[in-house]
């Protein structure tokens, strides 16, 4: 894609930014990965490269070793607390403004993990797919928000004796309902829809642009590979957010 063509597309985004009233946003890891956290299908790393991420992120995984799944999600955690918001998250943060400023909808709806958003500022994000900073007690049910890093063991216990985990959501386990309904109607509700980093091969969350379309809102994705959205949504740029989102938040300058 040359830069003349990439411009082109982001004054066409700008476009739609200023003609809708209620934008819905979805971002993947591709959001978090300029702020050095792998995508969770990049090329697992040291001690991990022996694991597929698919593998360790499930129900079996951890009844088969809890040690060692907790162990992998402290190490994740770990790393996104070392590491900072990056352009891309602080853009959104800033939409986000401009358009409860102007008393229109934005809803961010993530599938990331690291809680990178909050504490770049973005306000009330639905977390389709929990996070790392809240752990379960699979005894008791306790969630506790866990800030302490690294985690005093592995796997972390509750003080009902039963052992903890990562409140994430786990390949072939239900998103949370309430979540869920609130990003299904944030699609059918916006005018524009915004697929940002995300692979688009994860379900529930990759029908979320399709629903918005048929709703009648115009689609978009950022993305620096082609995804299954690329060849039907209104406006597909190659391109990094970190890059990208700083132009097109500034849709009203
Ligand atoms: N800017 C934008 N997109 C990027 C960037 C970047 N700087 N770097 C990488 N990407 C894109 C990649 O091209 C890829 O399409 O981000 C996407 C990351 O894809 P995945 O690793 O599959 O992450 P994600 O789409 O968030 O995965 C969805 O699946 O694995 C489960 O629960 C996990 O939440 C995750 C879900």
């Amino acid at each position: 894609m040359s830069e003349e063509e990439r411009q082109a597309l982001i004054g066409m985004i700008r476009g739609f930014l200023r003609e809708t009233d209620a934008v819905a946003v979805l971002t993947g890891a591709g959001v978090s990965a300029e702020s050095g956290i792998p995508t969770f299908r990049d090329a697992q790393t040291g001690l991990w490269a022996k694991y597929d991420p698919m593998e360790l992120a499930t129900p079996q995984a951890f009844a088969r070793d809890p040690a060692l799944a907790s162990r992998w999600y402290d190490e994740r955690r770990r790393k996104s607390a070392d590491c900072e918001p990056n352009p891309g998250h602080l853009a959104l943060v800033r939409l986000q403004g401009e358009f409860e400023a102007a008393e229109k909808r934005f809803t961010l709806i993530t599938q990331n993990v690291d809680r990178l958003h909050q504490r770049a500022g973005s306000r009330d994000p639905l977390e389709l797919h929990g996070t790392f900073w809240v752990w379960r007690c699979t005894s008791c049910g306790e969630e506790r928000e866990e800030r302490t890093v690294p985690l005093p063991e592995y796997p972390p216990r509750c003080h009902c004796g039963g052992t903890r985990r990562p409140g994430v959501v786990w390949f072939g386990e239900a998103l949370p309902e309430a979540v869920l309904t609130k990003a299904w109607r944030a699609a059918e509700g916006c005018g524009l829809f915004m697929s940002l980093g995300t692979s688009s091969v994860v379900e529930p969350a990759a029908s979320l642009c399709r629903i918005a379309a048929d709703a009648g809102a115009k689609t978009v994705e950022i993305n620096p590979q082609e995804t299954p959205l690329s060849s039907w949504v209104d406006v597909s740029v190659r391109g990094t957010t970190g890059e990208l989102l700083p132009t097109i938040s500034s849709a009203w300058e």
